[in-house]
C-alpha cells in the first residue's frame, strides 16, 4: 500500500491509498481522478496515461524501458526530465509518497 498524491492540471489535490501491485494509472482510474484516459487500459500502446512525476521521485522510479520509452514521444507536451506512462508505474511500498502531476486532457 502507498499513499500518492495526484494533482490535476487545476491544483485539485488528490492523496488516495494504492494497493502494491496496481498500476499508477489503475489508482487514478479506480479512484476516478480526472486527466488520465489510458485508452489502452495499460498495455503501453497510447500514451494518454502520460503523467509527470515530482522530482524528487522521478530517480527513484524504475527507469522507463525502451517500449515506454517510444511510446512517450507520441505523448502532449512530454518534459524528459518527468514524463513517464503511468500504466508503466507498480506500486510498491517505496512508492509511499508518490507525487504525480497530471497534464491537461
Ligand atoms: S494506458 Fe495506454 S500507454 Fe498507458
Amino acid at each position: 500500500m502507498a499513499k500518492i498524491t495526484y494533482i490535476e492540471a487545476d491544483g485539485t489535490e488528490h492523496v488516495v491509498d494504492i494497493a502494491t501491485g496496481k498500476t499508477v494509472m489503475e489508482g487514478a482510474r479506480d479512484h476516478n481522478i480526472a486527466g488520465i484516459l489510458a485508452e489502452c487500459g495499460g498495455a503501453c500502446a497510447c500514451a494518454t496515461c502520460h503523467a509527470y512525476i515530482h522530482h524528487e521521485w522521478f530517480d527513484k522510479l524504475s527507469p522507463a524501458n525502451p517500449v515506454e520509452e517510444d511510446m512517450l514521444e507520441f505523448a502532449v507536451d512530454t518534459d524528459p526530465s518527468r514524463s513517464r506512462l503511468t500504466c508503466q508505474i507498480t506500486v510498491t511500498d517505496m512508492l509511499d509518497g508518490l507525487i504525480v502531476q497530471l497534464p491537461e486532457s
